[in-house]
């Protein structure tokens, strides 16, 4: 069985990697394609939400926090 990963970007989108499903308010279920890599944003300036388009690397998004050790 697979582990799901979800890596935390510096200034930018959560990078989920493993078996995973995404689902809105509503129930439905985003397509995935078959993709056992994607990246959801966080900064809220994609236009393809709930994923990451790129757009974090020009509206000044800032976040890198650390996980406590
Ligand atoms: S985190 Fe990439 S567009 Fe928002």
């Amino acid at each position: 069985m697979s582990e799901l990963k979800i890596l935390v970007k510096d200034h930018g989108p959560f990078l989920v990697t493993g078996p995973a499903t995404v689902t809105d308010a509503a129930g439905n279920t985003f397509d995935l394609k078959g993709k056992e890599t994607f990246a959801l944003c966080r900064c809220g300036a994609s236009a393809n939400r709930p994923f990451c388009d790129g757009a974090h690397k020009g509206c000044g998004f800032q976040s890198a926090e650390r996980a406590a050790t």
